[in-house]
């Protein structure tokens, strides 16, 4: 084996919508039977030490969707977060969401308060779901805070921005980048996810659609992230013998 396990993976769920048009569902009952598969590749995780996994849930661009499908959502993903607090708080999982905020409503926004300060006192798994998530809002976001301090006179303008100084102020400045990002359902591509972060981050795709995702699909990605060799721009023979 070439890498140790990765200390963080990200998932970009896809692939409910055929899955339900497979099966002559409606999209929304495929997004159900996604939940299941959020509980399993959640308690592989758990169960295998890794400590931080993230979930693309919902991006900036699915509020272009129709509004019968963004409500089920929402509504899916607040009975998700109620139904899912026990199972959260047994093992000991701290679960975080990430996103721009001031477009979700307040209902869900009091639910995800009241699960992030309740599993705040856990120390295992960080699960975390990107939620009204892109790139490039994190970026424009990072760059605006950056600016108010100027503003307000806790940043001076002589100050050199660096890599380090951005990093301070995207809404992923408390957990590392992801080691290796995992898009079901055939598609390659990163969908404005995070740009930024993803700079050295291993892709595994798959065709295995979100709804079927299960834990032995989990691990036939891990098991080939870890056959991989990250090289960092330097060659094989550098990189071996550090090894
Ligand atoms: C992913 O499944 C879930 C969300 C983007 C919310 P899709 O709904 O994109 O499923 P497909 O791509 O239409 O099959
Ligand atoms: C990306 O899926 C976002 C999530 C999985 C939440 P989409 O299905 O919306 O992406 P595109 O539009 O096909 O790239
Ligand atoms: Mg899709």
């Amino acid at each position: 084996m070439t890498n140790k396990l990765p200390r963080h993976v990200s998932i970009i769920m896809d692939g409910n919508g055929r899955w339900a048009k497979r099966r002559g569902l409606d999209r929304l009952q495929g997004h159900k039977a996604g939940v299941e598969s959020v509980r399993a590749v959640t308690e592989f995780a758990a169960e295998n030490r890794i400590e931080f996994l993230s979930l693309f849930a919902f991006s900036e661009e699915n509020w272009n969707r129709p509004q019968y499908e963004i409500e089920g959502l929402m509504e899916l993903m607040i009975d998700a977060i109620i139904g899912e607090r026990n199972t959260l708080m047994n093992n000991n999982i701290i679960f975080k969401v990430i996103g721009d905020f001031s477009r979700l409503s307040k209902k869900l926004l009091d639910k995800i308060d009241d699960i992030q300060t309740s599993t705040s006192v856990n120390s295992g798994l960080t699960l975390i779901v990107f939620l009204s998530y892109s790139g490039k809002w994190d970026l424009i976001n990072a760059f605006n805070l950056y600016l108010d301090c100027i503003r307000n006179g806790s940043n001076s303008i002589e100050d050199t921005f660096d890599p380090q100084t951005l990093e301070k102020y995207l809404s992923t400045s408390s957990i590392p980048d992801p080691d290796l990002l995992i898009r079901t359902s055939g598609e390659q591509r990163i969908s404005n996810y995070m740009l930024w972060q993803c700079a050295y981050t291993e892709f595994y795709f798959t065709e295995v659609l979100w709804p079927d995702f299960r834990k032995n699909d989990f691990k036939l990605a891990i098991d080939t992230y870890m056959e991989r060799e990250r090289r960092y721009g330097k060659t094989g023979e550098q990189i071996n013998k550090n090894n």
